[in-house]
């Protein structure tokens, strides 16, 4: 970064400034330092744009020619690392606007006919997001391929159901990994909707009214990938929605990525020892060394407090703000960029860790058949066979998990006798139900986590991810 063109008014708006900004001012204003993030997109919208203008007849196709070779210069400048970003120059736009002035001579002052920063700032982190939404559906495809993966393996592993985190019914491993299949299906369907939406090119709305040169916003917005422009010129230079949009998808996403990295932490422990993580996924401790640290699944469990802290930022810097573009939406971009990085690192490191995971089926199925887990199995077989009302199981089958708790048993170790004195109908085949794999083949209404069931949704998420 250069302060070099610092010395006098600024030579791209100087005109009726006598001097230059104050030190403080420039450090305040300048967005170079982040924005410069977006230099591929601002040279292609400026490519279209001088393209377009040149086949409207506004500037020369000479004049054309050499912006758009310049750019070309301008880009491989940059990614060649032999740009000189200067904070005078405050941002992207103008620096690569200055840097072509320089290497084209007057053509790359016609540059900017019909334009203003303001539409080519909406353009240009307008197709930074769309980037962002592709790399997050791609992200998630990824994603749910590999919890597909764990549930095609595992689609008739007992393990025990939660609620409240209290064993409540056995379920089968397929069931639960597909849980998350859906949640991820949500969250890319969020993008894909986002990314429609945000589709319409505001370049061309110019500072906020539009202009009187007969430029083609129609060449423009097809050119660079756009459904369309946008329809309303105040709107499209004043609109952070489809920011916003993705921040929000980008939150309930890494929601959905805290709670399975907090299910790993858990299960990954010596307590529960559900499953376990290789060390390409798990650190030690410096102290003790018999730990395996979860470290990865930790931090996707924090993370979602940063993309929420953009998200809740954003929000807050448009709040209240009175058309059209203000300062304030310079705000718009760091954040956006955090939580966007963010949110591909904890995409990619959740599927590494979802396919690295190993299931420890014995463990699951012994926790699963603990915690009088098939007590339902045994109520709703009294509604069945004895005809009892089902309040009236419910108070059976609780007297009866309270005989065997006192007992230090489970269910299926009650003799009939036990179970007889609490309910004189009860026969030999309740056993048969009191069982783990019994009590999942059974669960067969839609949705349910028979492994027949199951079976039918891993067949379906095949076909859908390929
Ligand atoms: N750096 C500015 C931003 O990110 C670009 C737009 C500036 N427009 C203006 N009228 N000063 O918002």
């Amino acid at each position: 970064m250069t302060q070099s063109k610092d010395a006098a008014a600024n030579a791209m708006w100087g005109g009726r400034f006598a001097s230059g900004p104050d030190a403080i001012m420039t450090a305040i204003n300048a967005s170079i330092g982040f924005d410069q993030r977006m230099y591929a997109q601002d040279i292609a919208g400026s490519r279209a744009h001088a393209a377009m203008l040149a086949a409207q007849g506004i500037i020369s196709d000479n004049d054309a020619k050499a912006i758009g070779e310049g750019l070309l210069t301008v880009l491989s400048e940059i990614e060649g690392g032999k740009f000189t970003f200067s904070t005078a120059l405050e941002d992207i736009h103008l620096n690569v606007e200055s840097r072509l002035t320089e290497i084209v001579g007057e053509a790359g002052k016609r540059l900017h006919t019909g334009r203003s920063r303001n539409d080519q700032v909406a353009v240009d982190f307008r197709l930074w997001v769309r980037d962002q939404c592709d790399a997050a559906i791609a992200g998630l495809t990824a994603l749910m391929k590999a919890f597909l993966a764990q549930a095609e393996a595992g689609t008739d592993w007992v393990m025990p159901g939660f609620t409240h985190l209290q064993t409540a019914q056995p379920v089968t491993w397929g069931h639960h990994m597909l849980a998350y299949v859906e949640m991820f299906a949500r969250d890319r369907s969020r993008f894909e909707d986002a990314r429609k939406r945000m589709n319409e090119c505001p370049l061309g709305a110019a500072a906020l009214a539009g202009t009187s040169f007969p430029i083609d916003r129609h060449a423009t917005a097809k050119a660079l990938g756009f459904d369309r422009p946008t329809a309303n010129s105040l709107d499209s230079v004043s609109d952070r929605d489809f920011a916003l949009e993705f921040l929000s998808a980008s939150s309930i996403c890494a929601m959905h990525l805290s709670r399975f990295a907090e299910e790993l932490v858990i299960w990954s422990s010596a307590q529960f020892r559900f499953v376990r993580l290789s060390d390409k996924w798990t650190t030690g401790s410096s102290i003790m060394p018999q730990k395996k640290n979860p470290d990865a699944a930790e931090l996707l469990r924090a993370k979602l407090g940063r993309i929420l802290g953009a998200t809740v930022a954003l929000f807050t810097i448009m709040k209240g703000l009175a058309l059209t573009y203000s300062k304030d939406m310079q705000e718009d971009k760091e954040q956006t960029f955090d939580a966007a990085d963010t949110l591909m690192l904890g995409l990619a490191a959740m599927t590494g860790m979802v396919s690295d995971m190993a299931a420890n089926r014995d463990v699951l199925r012994m926790a699963a058949a603990s915690g009088f887990s098939t007590a339902t199995d045994l109520a709703d077989w009294l509604v069945r066979r004895l005809g009892l009302p089902f309040r009236d199981a419910h108070h059976v089958t609780g007297t009866l998990v309270a005989i065997a708790e006192k007992a230090g048993i489970d269910l299926p170790d009650l003799t009939l006798a036990q179970m007889q004195a609490v309910h004189a109908g009860i026969t030999a085949e309740v056993f048969e139900v009191l069982g783990v794999d019994n009590s999942v083949n059974s669960r067969v209404s839609y949705g349910g986590t028979a492994p027949l069931r199951v079976a039918e949704q891993v067949a379906r998420w095949k076909a859908a991810l390929g």
